[in-house]
């Protein structure tokens, strides 16, 4: 049975450039909202000598999620589901950055659990803006929530996304959604363990991507921190990410794999005022 890899957010970016780093011999399901974006990375697979097709799909909708999931799972044995699919603080407002980014996750995670076989992994994309979010403000009680009543996890972190005004409402309900997708990684890795779904996070910090490109202004005090002083390049992340998809890293479990060239380790740990 023909082996498949599935790509949320395939059309660009890390997204993109993980497909890249992935077998020759898996078919890859590139997935987003555009579909000339997802047309032209089709055509960038083929020219490296893979099988790709696109699939057009919001993650914010469970519907068209289980569509992919359904999609894919026609094509031959969901091997590998990498979810990037996301937007940024410069993209969206506080309610569509925690419907996109962290209910989106849920879908992902819920519908593909459905199709996946024993001795599948599945990548969530999160960041190193949800290290950023104060202790104090993370809300394990709320996150509980997006498993049972959708609509009251969006109000309540849209809600707490607002405390600090108007201003930081979007930069915080980004920090809320990313810190919710590497807790909800963590949880999934146990919730699907007992179907042989492998579950872990991955956290870029500032990437070279149209996305990175957009925050670049305000993410860049990361590249001083950092101990690589540079943004991170796409085909760097891509690599990264497919190593954490490869079935031989059967071990990299329920946890967070931050690469973000070190500068969430240097503001935490080393830089006295932090
Ligand atoms: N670049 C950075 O500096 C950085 C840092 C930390 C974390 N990240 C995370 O890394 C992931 C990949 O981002 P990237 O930097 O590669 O950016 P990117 O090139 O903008 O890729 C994000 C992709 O997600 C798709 N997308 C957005 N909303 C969607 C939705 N509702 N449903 C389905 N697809 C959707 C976009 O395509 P459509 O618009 O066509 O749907 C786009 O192709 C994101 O989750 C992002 O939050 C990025």
């Amino acid at each position: 049975m023909r082996q498949v890899v599935v790509i949320t957010g395939g059309g660009s970016g890390m997204g993109l450039a993980t497909a890249k780093a992935m077998p020759k011999e898996k078919l890859i399901v590139l997935s987003g909202r555009t579909q000339e974006k997802l047309a032209g990375a089709v055509r960038e697979l083929e020219q490296l000598g893979m099988e790709a097709k696109p699939f057009a799909c919001d993650t914010s909708k469970r519907e068209s999620v289980r569509a992919l999931a359904q999609f894919a799972a026609g094509l031959g044995e969901v091997k590998n589901v990498i979810h990037a699919a996301g937007v940024s603080p410069h993209m969206a407002d506080a309610e569509q950055l925690i419907r996109i980014n962290a209910l989106g996750t849920v879908y992902v995670n819920q519908e593909f659990a459905e199709v996946m076989a024993p001795g599948s992994v599945l990548v969530d994309i999160g960041s190193n803006s949800g290290y950023m979010l104060p202790g104090f403000l993370a809300s394990p009680g709320v996150y509980e929530m997006a498993d049972r009543d959708e609509e009251a996890f969006v109000g309540k972190l849209v809600k707490k996304s607002g405390i600090a005004g108007k201003k930081m409402a979007r930069g915080l309900a980004y920090a809320y959604s990313k810190n919710f997708v590497i807790w909800y990684a963590k949880k999934s890795a146990f919730t699907l363990a007992p179907k042989g779904i492998r579950v872990c996070s991955l956290s870029p910090g500032l990437i070279e991507t149209p996305m990175g490109a957009v925050e670049k202004g305000d993410g860049e005090f990361l590249i001083s921190q950092a101990a690589e002083k540079r943004m991170g390049r796409p085909e760097e992340l891509g690599f990264a990410i497919a190593c954490a998809a490869d079935e031989r890293n059967g071990y990299l479990a329920g946890v967070d794999l931050l690469v973000d060239g070190g500068a969430t380790t240097h503001m935490k740990q080393f830089k006295k005022k932090f």
